[in-house]
């Protein structure tokens, strides 16, 4: 135990030396190797095109769309050896969450880049339903579409929108052209109508951003919740951040949950169970990881632990085949830490464990609270007065439970991108849930209705025969909290 700690210490004092020397951002692994110069013609999308000149980057870039190596991760096993894997048989509770929209129909875990513009037409049909919106961060044409169509984009049903694409890059996803300058390859930010936006709100000045953030902030196009607010038709208007309030470093979940809470045009859903109109959060990955983790903190990018430099031949490359770490076999870790591979991974599944458990708990407490609920708006149906008071606080502490709930189980790394924050949500969420039951439990009694100690949730109903193709819960998938019974 102790020489562990004795070796950690002097490793990150190594690494402490190493980030004041390199680049004042944390630890620098070596640069790829330098690569020519060749001229891409402006507006070109075509990755085939880009690939003549970069052909190791884009043939990498071509494999997310392979099947990821099986067995080695834990809770991101999405397309390992080519198998969906379906969150709401992994999280039973979510069904009955998101039961009244598509994402209680079907909601898969995280494939290859490749696949991102297919697997919308893959999914269940009631996912799409938002319209042409739902391209933004699926399609590199979402930005000239947006521009050509302007309001159209938003609203215009799905297929509609899809149809304006040029028919051979329909089924293209996340291109050069979305991370680089054609002209010298440089990072750069495509989408200016979400995240340049998003950014200004926040008082950031782009032309300030280092190419380390920049290293981030390409993946921070779409990796990011984002919201689409509707008119009174419920038609979509439009795609923001809702990061106001927030600053650069610091985009914490209160804030993003008091904006999306602001403004009964950002309720995008009616909650079955509840009744309730609701907003909705979706792959926060950076604003969780750049709230105060131990690697943002360092300096460290998305493109350190997703991309790091690989050999292929004799040249030196960052990985275009962005996948998990963990089915990389920690190699990304490595060019930072000295641990072995299995030293490593064992960390991150620790970490993993904890926050799967909690996540787990606070999410069956906050269902709990849905059916709580369903029994008040029964009794209120039959007459019986429940306390107002009582009702509304009980109301408020839901939301915010299930908000922190939704949260984490969107962020894409099942607590590792930050740990302590990841917790600290999940703590939170569930005390809310406990402090909601307990309201309603309070209230429901007032008012004559006998509430049982156990909350019978339904998961049955909420989780066979779901849209289209009748999906069913599939139980080998299901996590289980780890520290059961403890
Ligand atoms: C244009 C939007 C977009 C950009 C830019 C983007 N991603 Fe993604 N990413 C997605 C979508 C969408 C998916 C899920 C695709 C699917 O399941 O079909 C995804 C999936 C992933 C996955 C899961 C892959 C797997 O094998 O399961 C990782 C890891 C990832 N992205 C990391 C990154 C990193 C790191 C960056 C920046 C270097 C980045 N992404 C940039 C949209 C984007
Ligand atoms: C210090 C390393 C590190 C950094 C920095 C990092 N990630 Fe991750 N990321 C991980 C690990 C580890 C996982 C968990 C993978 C697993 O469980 O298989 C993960 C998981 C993911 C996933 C899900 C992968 C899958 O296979 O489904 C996505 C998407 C993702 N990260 C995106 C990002 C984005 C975007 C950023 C920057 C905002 C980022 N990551 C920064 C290490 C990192
Ligand atoms: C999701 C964002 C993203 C996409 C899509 C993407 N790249 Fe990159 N690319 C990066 C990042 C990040 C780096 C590292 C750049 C740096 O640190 O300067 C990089 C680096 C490069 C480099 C410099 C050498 C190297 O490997 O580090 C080349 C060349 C390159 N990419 C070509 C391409 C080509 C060709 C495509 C399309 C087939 C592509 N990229 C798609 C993010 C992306
Ligand atoms: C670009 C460099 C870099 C990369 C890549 C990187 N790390 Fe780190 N990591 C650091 C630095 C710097 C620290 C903070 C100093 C320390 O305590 O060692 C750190 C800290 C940690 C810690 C301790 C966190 C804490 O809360 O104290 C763990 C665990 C860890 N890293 C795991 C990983 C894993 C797993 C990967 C790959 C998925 C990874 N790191 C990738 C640089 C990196």
């Amino acid at each position: 135990m102790k020489k562990t700690t004795k070796k950690r210490m002097k490793q990150s004092a190594v690494l402490a030396l190493m980030a004041t020397l390199a680049l004042g951002v944390g630890c620098a692994p070596e640069k790829a190797t330098p690569v020519k110069t060749v001229q891409i013609a402006d507006g070109v999308i075509d990755p085939a095109q880009w690939g003549k000149a970069w052909p190791v980057e884009y043939d990498m870039w071509k494999k997310t769309g392979e099947p990821t190596p099986a067995g080695k991760s834990k809770y991101k096993k999405g397309n390992d050896g080519g198998v969906t894997y379906d969150k709401l048989s992994e999280f039973p509770f979510l069904a009955l969450l998101f039961n009244g929209w598509g994402f209680g129909v079907e909601y898969n875990e995280p494939r290859g880049h490749l696949n991102m513009r297919k697997d919308q037409s893959l999914v269940d049909p009631s996912r799409i339903k938002a319209g042409g919106a739902c391209l933004t961060c699926k399609t590199p044409y979402a930005v000239q579409l947006e521009q050509k169509m302007g309001k159209d984009y938003y609203a215009k049903p799905y297929n509609d929108v899809l149809a304006e694409i040029p028919k051979e890059h329909q089924d293209l996803g996340v291109a050069c052209i979305d991370c680089h300058d054609n002209k010298d390859m440089s990072l750069k930010i495509s989408r200016g109508f979400t995240l340049s936006k998003a950014l200004k709100t926040m008082g950031v000045d782009e032309t300030k951003l280092t190419h380390q953030d920049k290293r981030s902030l390409v993946c921070a196009q779409c990796h990011v919740t984002y919201s689409i607010p509707k008119d009174a038709d419920m038609k979509s208007v439009d795609v923001f951040f809702p990061w106001e309030g927030s600053k650069w470093g610091q985009m914490p979940v209160e804030n993003i949950i008091k904006k999306i809470r602001s403004d009964a045009s950002y309720g995008e859903w009616k909650q079955s169970v509840t009744g309730f109109k609701m907003a909705f959060i979706r792959h926060p990955e950076f604003e969780m990881y750049s709230n105060n983790s131990v690697h943002w903190q360092a300096g460290v990018s998305c493109a350190d632990c997703h991309m790091p430099y690989t050999k292929v031949g004799s040249q030196k490359a960052s990985d275009h085949r962005v996948m998990s770490p963990l089915k990389n076999d920690m190699k990304a870790c490595q060019q930072c830490h000295t641990e072995t591979p299995e030293w490593l991974k064992e960390q991150v599944f620790a970490i993993q464990d904890r926050a799967v458990s909690i996540f787990i708990r606070s999410g069956y407490a906050t269902a709990t609270v849905a059916k709580l609920f369903e029994m008040a708006h029964k009794a209120q149906a039959e007459g019986k007065e429940i306390n107002k008071d009582l009702y509304a606080q009980a109301k408020d502490h839901y939301e915010e439970a299930f908000y922190r709930v939704i949260f984490f189980g969107a962020e894409n790394s099942v607590g590792f991108h930050n740990p302590t924050e990841a917790m600290r949500i999940l703590g939170d969420a569930a005390l809310r849930a406990g402090q909601a039951e307990a309201l309603l439990r309070q209230g429901l009694t007032a008012a004559g209705v006998a509430v049982p100690a156990k909350i019978d949730l339904e998961l049955p109903k909420y989780l066979n025969n779901r849209g289209e193709r009748k999906l069913m819960f599939n139980q080998e998938q299901e996590f289980k909290d780890p520290f059961a019974a403890k």
